[in-house]
């Protein structure tokens, strides 16, 4: 009996698996509006459930990449700030910190939304998160003191703004 059974339960397994790495394909391929689809690929198979995850799995890993990244940038600034001296460039890091809190707070009630399939509310949130970057460089370029760097958080605020957009077009045909 179980052995006449293994077959169906190979072809359904096959069958599931090969539907999910569509759905990440699929994606990846709509999402190419949003950011790049190799950025996108790589970014989502960070997380292996991506391989069999459904549409609004997927919109959580890009969600939680996002949410990790924002943290981890955060406590950079908080670091920065500590050992900052000059008060421009203290008054920039505050403002890039708390956009950076905000965005985390919306990123993190946007899961509740995604939970009750509430597609245009997650949408909503994670695009008032997403200037999180930009305002964060604004507020360092405005600081105009010698010691920022011109790179300084450049790459930390342009890779938080390419995992907003992903979870933005990941969500996008679910709207
Ligand atoms: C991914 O999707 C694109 C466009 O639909 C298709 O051309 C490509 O063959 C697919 N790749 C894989 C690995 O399924
Ligand atoms: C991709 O977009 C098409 C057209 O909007 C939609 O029918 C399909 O469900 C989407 N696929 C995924 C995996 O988001
Ligand atoms: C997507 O997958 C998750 C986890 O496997 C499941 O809980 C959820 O019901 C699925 N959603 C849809 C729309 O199929
Ligand atoms: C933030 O996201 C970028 C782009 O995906 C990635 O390269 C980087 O390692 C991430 N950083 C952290 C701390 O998660």
């Amino acid at each position: 009996m179980v052995l006449s059974l293994a077959p169906l339960w190979i072809i359904l397994l096959t069958l599931s698996q090969c539907t999910a790495a569509t759905t990440l394909n699929e994606t990846c391929t709509n999402a190419s509006g949003f950011v790049p689809y190799d950025f996108c690929m790589v970014t989502l198979r960070s997380n292996p459930h991506s391989r069999h995850a459904n549409t609004t799995t997927l919109a959580f890993i890009s969600l939680n990449l996002a949410i990790i990244n924002a943290t981890s940038t955060k406590a950079k600034i908080d670091t920065l700030l500590h050992n900052a001296r000059e008060p421009e460039l203290k008054n920039g890091l505050q403002a890039c910190d708390i956009v950076y809190s905000n965005a985390i707070m919306d990123l993190k009630s946007t899961g509740d939304f995604l939970l009750s399939s509430q597609f245009e509310t997650a949408k909503a949130l994670v695009s008032a998160a997403s200037t999180a970057g930009n305002e964060c460089g604004d507020a360092l370029r405005h600081a105009e003191v010698a010691s920022v760097p011109r790179r300084f958080l450049r790459k930390e605020n342009g890779d938080f703004g390419l995992l907003t957009l992903l979870f933005l077009g990941v969500i996008n045909p679910l709207l």
